[in-house]
């Protein structure tokens, strides 16, 4: 988010996956349990798809995976390649450059992951991820991810609604906020071994954004768990912010009183603020919001379109900012 990285368009438009040809493949996944089979099997989904094969489940999660319930949202929109949403991340406890999370977090460890809840909640204590997830069916939701830098994707996430979760744990009335953290282990991630953030990257909400329906906690994608460098095991996924406010790998979940103090807002108040919303109308500093590049997208087909008021998703969202001034509380 420091740099503009323009380098990254490194698809063409023909990489893109046709929506029918990715439900044929969850319809595949469906009926083996998402596990990768033989030659004949790996050779249909690879031919139909071209753009990698998701991880499978662990044998804990699995009757949870081939249950997922499909749902309307983003039936119109073209859902990026995996191969392109699982190799060009932001990820900066892995590197500062857009193939460093993929590069470098194969060995990172998400068995077993716990939860912290803290503060102003009626159950609070240290949770089982595991056990956090079965409480729920998981949902598939098509979002568009936009993030502050300028270019965008469509995704398919796997996950509960945020409101289902935090609700389990009965915040109470001066629960005002919702304040969450990454997971802070150098060991694991070199991009903390060195300054730049500072570390454990922290992301907030107002909790009636919190407890907005389209707020998702996702465990997984393209029909399957996250990919490490995309968050695993659990991550935010909110399409009507800028992507920064979708933190991944979470271990802490703390209602509090105050806003609370977030990693890029800390860093640079006068470019990422708390809200954060998807805005056309209000840029960044160093660079126009009016447009985004869709990956993928070359030099030769950038793919430029423009950008919607909270991401195209105002209907859903857009009575939580009434009579706020969106220039200053960006
Ligand atoms: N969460 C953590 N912990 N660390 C990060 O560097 N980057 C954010 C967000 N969540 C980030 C993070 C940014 S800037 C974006 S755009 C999205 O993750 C990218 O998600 P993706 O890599 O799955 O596309």
């Amino acid at each position: 988010m420091l740099i503009f990285n323009k380098k990254a368009s490194d698809c063409s438009e023909s990489e893109v996956t046709d929506k029918s040809v990715y439900l044929n493949r969850r319809q595949f996944m469906k009926t083996t349990g998402g596990i990768v089979l033989g030659a004949g099997a790996i050779g249909q989904v690879s031919a139909a798809l071209q753009d990698g094969n998701p991880l499978s489940p662990p044998i804990s999660l699995k009757p949870y995976f081939e249950n997922i319930t499909e749902t309307s949202f983003g039936k119109d929109d073209k859902i990026s390649p995996y191969d392109v949403a699982t190799s060009y991340n932001n990820f900066y406890e892995f590197g500062y450059g857009k193939s460093d999370p993929k590069d470098r977090s194969s060995e990172f460890q998400t068995t077993p992951w716990t939860i912290t809840v803290e503060g102003e909640a009626g159950k609070t204590g240290v949770f089982d991820l595991e056990d956090i997830i079965k409480e729920s069916m998981l949902e598939e939701r098509i979002y568009r991810l936009r993030c502050v830098e300028a270019w965008s994707m469509v995704i398919p996430w796997v996950g509960v609604p945020l409101a289902d979760v935090l609700k389990r744990f009965e915040p109470t009335s001066k629960a005002k906020y919702v304040y969450f953290e990454t997971l802070y282990d150098p060991k694991q991630m070199p991009g903390q071994r060195s300054g730049g953030l500072d570390w454990p990257y922290r992301e907030g909400l107002r909790i009636d954004e919190a407890m907005n329906p389209l707020a998702l906690l996702a465990v997984g994608m393209y029909g399957s768990i996250l990919p490490n460098q995309n968050g695993a095991p659990v991550r935010l996924v909110l399409p009507w912010k800028y992507g920064f406010k979708s933190i991944k790998s979470i271990v802490k979940i703390r209602f509090v009183e105050e806003m609370p103090k977030t990693t890029w807002a800390m860093l640079a108040p006068n470019e990422y603020g708390f809200y954060a919303n998807v805005n056309p109308n209000v840029d960044h500093p160093r660079w126009s919001q009016k447009q985004e590049r869709r990956l993928p997208g070359g030099v030769l087909f950038p793919n430029v379109i423009e950008t919607k008021m909270f991401n195209g998703y105002e209907e859903e969202v857009g009575s939580l900012y009434a009579g706020m001034d969106l220039k200053r509380f960006y």
